[in-house]
């Protein structure tokens, strides 16, 4: 491959992927169109992060203008794309719900109706670990059913898989669906709870600990999810398959797949908590609350799937990789933290 489209290259997860892609001389349009979710400024500085290095270009666009985005796919002519714009999150979710319809269903549908005219050798997605909602048989394995979404972000994530998985029945559209599992790391999302809790121990300030910290997340390292999506890119699915033995695999007669991405190891908040407060070096004024709304109560991922499919096999551990985050996030808020 060498030309690959990645839509929200502003985000987390996005700008990672799109620097991997980078640094072995791939060309790479990043898109995305700076949503005010949280703080612009550090959208703009993981895109300085891409600017200037050979074969990227930066294209501001909103998804959901499918105009916008199939001319784009003209000019470019994408051989592969990486979709990772979307609303996040799961409790903003019950705030802004037209953003989630906006961004993840109109927007996922310019994406596939731009693979649809321009067709592509894979199409790789993001999905997310909370489509598996008010499940509570561990590990979440991608056989499992997913009908229970607890909310409407959930419900969008969920939408995306079956959409592409009627694109690909019907446009032969090679794709495959990443469920992430809470990512974290370097250049990370300040909505997210490592972020606020890491900002709240520096500021001495008070954290908010939901189900008196009996909640348990798979937390799993950015590099391990660029890794996975760059081994992926490669192989798209064939056609059709013989039986349902490829894994990920969502139905033999049709090349898509959807494959989990964790750690395999959950851990309770209140132990990331304690690693955190190591690692900064000092105690955290903690909050015991009730569970939220939206919110599940352990999220665990079979991973066996895309270790077939790609050899996944995380290496980072949550100290090892809370470390590099807690290294980032002094450097890059270095004169705000007191
Ligand atoms: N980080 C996680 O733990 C996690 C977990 C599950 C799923 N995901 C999914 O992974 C993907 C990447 O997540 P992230 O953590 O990097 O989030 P992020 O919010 O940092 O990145 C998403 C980017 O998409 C952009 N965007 C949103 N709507 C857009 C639109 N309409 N047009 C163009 N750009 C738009 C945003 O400005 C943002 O820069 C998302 O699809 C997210 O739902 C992430």
């Amino acid at each position: 491959m060498t030309r690959i489209l990645i839509t929200g290259a502003a985000g987390f997860v996005g700008r990672a992927v799109a620097q991997r892609f980078l640094a072995e001389g791939h060309e790479v349009a990043g898109v995305d169109c700076f949503t005010s979710y949280y703080d612009i400024a550090l959208k703009e500085a993981r895109v300085r992060t891409l600017e200037g290095q050979a074969g990227f270009s930066f294209h501001r666009l909103d998804i959901a203008d499918g105009a916008a985005v199939s001319a784009l796919f003209q000019a470019f002519r994408p051989e592969a794309v990486v979709h990772l714009a979307a609303q996040a999150g799961v409790r903003y979710s019950l705030e802004n719900p037209r953003a989630y319809t906006q961004a993840n269903v109109e927007g996922f549908l310019s994406i596939l109706e731009a693979c649809r005219a321009h067709p592509v050798r894979h199409l790789v997605y993001a999905s997310s670990s909370s489509v598996y909602g008010a499940n509570t048989k561990v590990p979440f394995s991608e056989k499992d059913a997913v009908e229970r979404p607890v909310s409407l972000y959930a419900a969008t994530k969920r939408a995306n898989e079956l959409m592409a998985q009627s694109y690909s029945h019907l446009f032969r559209i090679p794709a495959s669906g990443l469920r992430f599992f809470t990512v974290y790391g370097p250049w990370g999302r300040p909505d997210m709870a490592y972020y606020k809790f890491t900002k709240a121990i520096f500021a001495g300030e008070t954290i908010d600990i939901y189900n008196h910290g009996q909640v348990e997340r798979d937390f799993t390292y950015v590099d391990e999810v660029v890794e996975a999506i760059h081994a992926l890119v490669g192989r798209p699915p064939a056609d059709v398959v013989e039986g349902d033995e490829a894994p990920g695999r969502v139905d033999p007669s049709v090349p898509h797949c959807i494959f989990n991405i964790g750690n395999h190891t959950p851990v309770p908040v209140g132990e990331f908590v304690a690693i955190l407060e190591r690692l900064i070096g000092k105690e955290a004024k903690k909050r015991l609350l009730p569970m939220q709304p939206g919110d599940v109560l352990k999220t665990y991922a079979d991973v066996d799937a895309l270790r077939r499919a790609v050899g996944f096999a995380p290496r980072t551990t949550l100290e090892e990789g809370l470390a590099r985050f807690i290294a980032w996030y002094r450097d890059y808020h270095g004169n705000k933290l007191g």
